[in-house]
């Protein structure tokens, strides 16, 4: 499990590689986020809940600068991304995989292509070269070579994912952020889906944010979870500190889904 991966050293393990300080977002009268702190280790997995319209979404787009707050800082790697012209964020941003909720595959490409396409638009590899890469995150996401031929809509929803996570991470980037990575997913898919994050946590050393609604995944995954809450973070620590939480948004969140599952 992530939260017992020995830190590969221990400075890059405590080292921030994603800090919010102190951020505020109000898009016209709706108060968002009024004060996020959140700090990300290096090579951890952080999970945020929360209920429908607290602002996760919102929150995961500052990180990689889609979205610039009222105030506050988004420092990633070191350097605060909020006064960056839109030239130098796209060098931030090729430090970034993003997986979306609906997997965003490009319906017209087979799953090669799918995943080949950062690396066509960003490298200038050989295709021998780039077929050694894909292939290579195809691999760790166990998607066998008679898949990369297919097209998207020949593939289950669990697959779509997969190919999803290879995309994202073909660029071989330091931070993955994903969106729902298991929403409206089966039970082990889901699982299939945590190990996915987890191999690309281990295999890779990636740095991981995860938006969920799903509890027991979010245990599965994450060193650290921050529930967010009336456009704060009201509770933030390992998952035991959750469980054991005295937070009423919390125990209310935690209640309902225990009660359903
Ligand atoms: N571009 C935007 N312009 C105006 N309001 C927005 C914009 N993006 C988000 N919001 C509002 O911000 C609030 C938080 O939205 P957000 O999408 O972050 O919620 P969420 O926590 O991700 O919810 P869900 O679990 O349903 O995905 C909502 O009230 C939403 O309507
Ligand atoms: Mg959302």
């Amino acid at each position: 499990m992530a939260a017992n991966a020995p830190p590969r050293d221990a400075d890059a393990a405590s080292r921030p590689m994603i800090e919010i300080v102190d951020l505020q977002k109000t898009f016209g009268e709706n108060k968002v986020l009024t004060g996020i702190n959140l700090k990300v280790p290096v090579g951890s997995t952080c999970v945020i809940l929360g209920g429908s319209g607290s602002g996760k979404t919102v929150l995961m787009k500052h990180m990689i600068g889609l979205l610039k707050p009222d105030s506050g800082k988004v420092v990633i790697d070191g350097e605060d991304i909020v006064p960056l012209s839109v030239e130098h964020l796209q060098r931030v941003r090729a430090k970034f995989g993003m997986v979306f909720q609906a997997a965003a595959l490009f319906d017209s490409m087979t799953v090669f292509e799918n995943v080949a396409f950062p690396l066509r638009q960003h490298t200038k590899l050989s295709e021998d070269e780039l077929y050694a890469k894909v292939r290579a995150k195809l691999d760790l996401m166990g998607l066998k070579r008679e898949v990369e031929s297919k097209f998207p809509s020949d593939l289950s929803g669990g697959m779509r994912k997969r190919v999803g996570l290879a995309r994202a991470v073909v660029l071989d980037p330091k931070i993955v952020l994903y969106d729902e990575p298991t929403t409206g997913l089966d039970p082990i898919t889901t699982d299939y889906v945590d190990e996915m994050i987890l191999a690309a946590q281990k295999g890779l050393g990636v740095t991981s944010v995860v938006i969920s609604h799903d509890i027991s995944s979010a245990f599965n995954v994450a060193d650290q979870i921050a529930f967010l809450s009336k456009g704060v973070i009201v509770e933030n620590g390992p998952p035991e500190q959750l469980r054991e939480s005295q937070q009423p948004a919390v125990k209310v969140f935690l209640e309902t889904w225990f009660g359903k599952n």
